[in-house]
């Protein structure tokens, strides 16, 4: 099979590069790894009629990464607009957050348009597509109106919420029933899973049988893949970045104290102003904690162009100031503030560095930092893991310490029990979870999803049938099904 991996951000490989997100993160070493072609944004757009996209095409590991320049006159509306303010709100269960327009929704399907017409290039006979994450919801539906018959498949990173959250954002009908033309949809966890399948069932009256739904597209399996992260090479990456100068610095400053540590990208999903929230009452209620114990936060900009971003960057500011300002001695701060990215050779150090690894986020598809913490203590004197209870990763992290991120309180007290949790215990908690990390790698992830890509195309057949039984679908038929109007 000639694998062609598609996602929006892509990663060049080098070490020091910053790490904003675990999608490109993890989809790295399986590129090098498997010789698939990665295609993904530039970050730069291109004006004018792109009838042939732009690609800079570079050899990476075994594979090659194809960057391409997005339209100009679409990225705005694509990538700030319907991506990251109709649907990241809406798969996080912020619908409070939706920002929609129908300009937005047009050039959010005229790059995934785009996207599948630049993909051409890189068809083969026995080529197969693996679409990542919510940029991409319609690029199936593209590919077929572009005649592809290969396998596609579509893995979604981030969670799927409710009916009744998705139906905040507008066009979801026409993006469920666009999403049935990919052979297999992955999920991170059961829950995900379930949720789509009753929007399925409810927006378009169409039931799974055997997790199989069956459309006019033709056969389309649902199913569960939680990523993982290749533990062992996370723990040389941590055990080699001891010496690192930026690790070595951190550790030196500390003086005996104590240090937990968050990393993230600044995003409402990930429960930053609750956890700084929960430092501040932690620090109240065990004063003896001051000055023993402290908070690395790092806190990635991403999205700055969006007004709920801007919004999140000032309110944490602000928050961490006014609580180092009351728990701060002339010579102690209780919160280390950084907005900026670092490479995961440096991150595995600083995770080892930390007694605490607090992952708190309201609503996650997974939560790679959360694995990579585990993965990165040193096995004689392990570090503790405080996770919220709605990130993916708590269905199999189950040996971490579970929070509720809305129970300011609750996260207060559990920190300070980490903090001071004897070795046995961390010992007995932390080869808990590595088992799970070991069993659940991401090459594991990769040939799953990829093994049932195969499968699942091998009894595809059209269904034409269904979508007449399918009362439901009648409007979407006569306004828009599929990739049609775009071409
Ligand atoms: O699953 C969500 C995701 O794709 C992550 O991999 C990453 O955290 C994020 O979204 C990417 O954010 P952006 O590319 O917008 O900075």
């Amino acid at each position: 099979m000639n694998l062609v991996v598609v996602s929006n951000r892509v990663s060049r490989g080098k070490p020091s590069e910053p790490m904003t997100g675990g999608l490109a993160a993890a989809l790295l070493p399986i590129v090098e790894k498997s010789g698939a072609i990665w295609v993904g944004s530039s970050g730069r757009v291109r004006d004018g009629n792109q009838k042939e996209p732009f690609a800079e095409i570079e050899a990476l590991g075994a594979g090659a990464l194809a960057m391409l320049d997005l339209p100009a006159a679409h990225y705005g509306g694509y990538y700030e607009g319907f991506a990251n303010s109709a649907l990241w709100p809406a798969l996080h269960s912020r619908p409070d957050l939706i920002r929609a327009s129908q300009e937005d929704y047009h050039s959010y399907r005229e790059v995934n348009a785009f996207m599948a017409r630049a993909l051409l290039r890189f068809r083969k006979s026995d080529s197969a597509f693996w679409i990542q994450d919510y940029h991409f919801l319609a690029l199936g539906a593209e590919l077929r109106a572009l005649g592809v018959a290969q396998p596609v498949g579509f893995f979604l990173h981030t969670p799927w919420p409710t009916r009744a959250v998705i139906s905040g954002v507008p066009n979801h009908r026409e993006l469920i029933e666009a999403m049935l033309a990919y052979d297999l949809i992955g999920f991170q966890t059961e829950e995900d899973c379930e949720n789509f399948r009753a929007c399925v069932q409810s927006d378009l009256g169409l039931a799974a049988h055997g997790g199989i739904v069956r459309s006019h597209h033709g056969r389309t399996r649902l199913s569960v893949f939680p990523i993982g992260i290749d533990p062992q090479q996370f723990a040389q990456l941590a055990s080699k970045a001891s010496t690192h100068p930026e690790v070595s610095r951190l550790r030196r400053s500390l003086n005996g104290e104590k240090l937990a540590i968050g990393v993230d990208r600044l995003d409402y999903s990930k429960g930053l102003v609750n956890r700084i929230k929960a430092f501040d009452r932690m620090w109240s209620l065990h004063p003896s904690l001051a000055r023993a114990a402290s908070l690395l936060q790092i806190a990635t900009p991403s999205r700055g162009a969006i007004e709920a971003y801007g919004n999140l960057q000032s309110e944490v500011a602000k928050l961490v100031s006014d609580v180092n300002g009351r728990h701060g001695e002339v010579d102690w701060t209780p919160i280390r503030y950084l907005n900026k990215g670092y490479g995961q050779a440096v991150l595995a150090g600083l995770y080892r560095t930390a007694q605490v690894g607090v992952v708190t986020p309201m609503q996650d598809g997974m939560n790679l930092v959360a694995k990579e913490y585990v993965a990165a203590q040193s096995p004689a004197d392990p570090g503790v893991l405080v996770l919220s209870k709605f990130a993916g990763a708590a269905n199999e992290l189950d040996a971490a310490l579970l929070v509720n991120p809305h129970d300011i309180d609750g996260m207060a007290r559990t920190i300070a029990v980490a903090l001071s949790m004897p070795l046995t215990e961390r010992r007995m908690r932390w080869e808990a979870m590595m088992d799970k990390l070991r069993s659940g790698t991401v090459q594991q992830w990769f040939a799953d999803f990829t093994d049932a890509l195969w499968d699942s195309r091998l009894d595809r057949e059209p269904a034409e049938a269904v979508i007449a039984e399918s009362p439901a679908l009648a409007p979407l038929r006569s306004v828009n099904t599929g990739a049609a109007r775009y071409h």
